[in-house]
């Protein structure tokens, strides 16, 4: 058998979690109220996906989605192992339904996703966490119907965790949360191991959805109406690794690019290790992709670099981005930073202000180190206290808000192109938007709906934010 067999999950298996969605639909069909269902996300755009696919098998059942833990029959957790942080919100969010399923028996709690992969935490919940009726992985998740049908049927609680290099499943029904913007999974898993990051113990090893499927799961999309696709994956550099055909993710890019009425193509994440000058070339060369890229970098230091396990020098991460800028100058650059890596010295985070000032990003996402169980970065000593690695981190801030203001300063004058969201969260008469590069901009409409993409004319510049006019 070879490893692609092993790891495609059959259509006759789907039919069998099919049978369970039907077994419970007639169950549902019975009762006199139909029950509602809240799932709750934490984590990434993959996580986001795959509370959709809950979502999706849910409605299927009979199911109605609801937002509200304290008038739902069912409560999910799809969890985040990314931070110690994330994982403490769910426990906290867990203990409190405890008082919930007091008060209502017949409460059903499930919880799901990231954290579910680590030993440690199933063992806590199976301690001392005894009012949640179902446990299930990543590598389980299409499954849900089987455990959910189990839970009912036999009134007690479902754990369902497999150790495991990680499947791949098509045909989950999906229940997408925007009408405009959807998220495709191009590739689940990660091969990497950065030393700091849970990731890859939590979601397998890297497996690429068959070339078929995606486009024709993204050509669905635009007949749906769907104005932006991000293609999704922890590295979505490696698409095609793992695949016989040679293809590779400039590839896949270059023919979603020409799926008839696909407006917006963004994709998320790329790893500087493996990103090509044939990606940069393609990203340009295609019309519907977007100008945008958000490339983590980690750290500026070499030797943090070494020791983080992400095999690129501060160098080449800067010979990428001149090439991207110089094949993009209207390009929008979003990063990853951590602070406080273990051993990193106060001289050494001088590198990483050095690549920020240097590239200057539009926006970042910055973290404080957090060790995770089983990652070889937990065990590395650290040189800095809380208080010093608190400090760079506001210094990297607040270098970080000045430069995101000077480029937003830069559109001012000059009118972009917005997919409208809807009406602004901040000023019910304006409305809000989003451009190639993913910047939030409020502006004063003329004609435009939600779901068109309409110029813009930018007149004010906030940190956060653009403000402007439909021309
Ligand atoms: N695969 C992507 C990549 O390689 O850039 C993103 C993975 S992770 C879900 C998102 C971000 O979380 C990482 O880029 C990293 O900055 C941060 N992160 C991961 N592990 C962390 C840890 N142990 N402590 C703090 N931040 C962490
Ligand atoms: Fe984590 Fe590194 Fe994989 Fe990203 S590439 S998911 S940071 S191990
Ligand atoms: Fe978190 Fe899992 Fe994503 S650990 S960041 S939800 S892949």
């Amino acid at each position: 058998m070879s490893n692609r067999e092993k790891i495609v999950v059959l259509e006759k298996d789907m039919e069998i979690q099919k049978n369970y969605i039907k077994q419970i639909k007639e169950y549902i069909g019975k009762s006199k109220k139909i029950p509602t269902a809240c799932v709750q996300t934490f984590g990434c755009a993959q996580n986001e996906n795959d509370s959709e696919k809950l979502k999706g098998m849910l409605l299927s059942m009979g199911y109605e989605l609801g937002n509200e833990p304290e008038k739902s029959d069912l409560i999910l957790y799809n969890t985040c192992a990314v931070r110690a942080g994330a994982e403490d919100r769910v426990f906290g969010n867990l203990g409190a339904l405890k008082h919930l399923k007091r008060k209502k028996e017949d409460l059903l709690i499930g919880i799901c996703g990231c954290m579910i992969q680590e030993e440690q935490v199933v063992e806590r919940l199976k301690s001392k966490y005894k009012h949640v009726d179902m446990v299930f992985g990543t590598h389980t998740l299409h499954k849900f119907p089987q455990i959910l049908y189990e839970t009912l049927e036999q009134q007690h609680r479902v754990i369902a965790v497999e150790d495991s290099d990680g499947y791949l499943v098509e045909g989950i029904p999906q229940k997408r949360e925007d009408p405009y913007k959807a998220g495709v999974s191009i590739m689940y898993g990660c091969n990497n191991f950065c030393s700091y990051c849970i990731v890859p113990y939590v979601r397998g090893r890297e497996r690429s959805r068959d070339k078929e499927d995606i486009l024709r799961e993204c050509a669905q999309l635009v007949q749906d109406g769907y104005r932006e696709i991000t293609l999704l994956g922890q590295n979505v550099n490696s698409y095609g690794n793992d695949l016989d055909s040679g293809i590779d993710f400039a590839d896949l890019l270059g023919e979603i690019n020409r799926i008839e009425g696909i407006k917006r193509i963004k994709f998320m994440t790329s790893h500087p290790k493996d990103i090509s000058d044939k990606l940069i070339e393609t990203m340009a060369e295609c019309e519907n992709v977007c100008e945008y890229l958000h490339l983590p970098f980690q750290a500026g230091n070499n030797r943090v670099l070494q020791r983080m396990n992400r095999k690129y020098t501060k160098e080449h991460y800067l010979s990428i981005i001149d090439k991207v800028k110089k094949a993009m100058p209207n390009i929008t650059l979003t990063s990853d930073v951590i602070v406080g890596f273990p051993g990193e010295t106060n001289e050494e985070f001088l590198d990483t202000l050095d690549v920020i000032r240097q590239v200057e990003f539009d926006s970042l996402y910055t973290f404080i180190f957090s060790p995770r169980e089983g990652t070889p970065a937990a065990k590395m000593e650290d040189v800095l206290s809380r208080e010093e690695k608190q400090k760079n981190f506001q210094t990297l801030v607040d270098l970080q808000n000045q430069i995101s203001k000077k480029k937003n300063d830069a559109y001012v004058g000059k009118t972009v192109a917005i997919l409208v969201d809807g009406v602004s969260k901040n000023n019910p008469e304006m409305m809000a938007g989003r451009t190639e590069g993913n910047k939030i901009v409020n502006f004063e409409a003329k004609t435009a709906k939600p779901g068109q993409i309409v110029p813009v004319k930018i007149t004010k510049a906030q940190t956060w934010a653009l403000i402007g006019e439909e021309v």
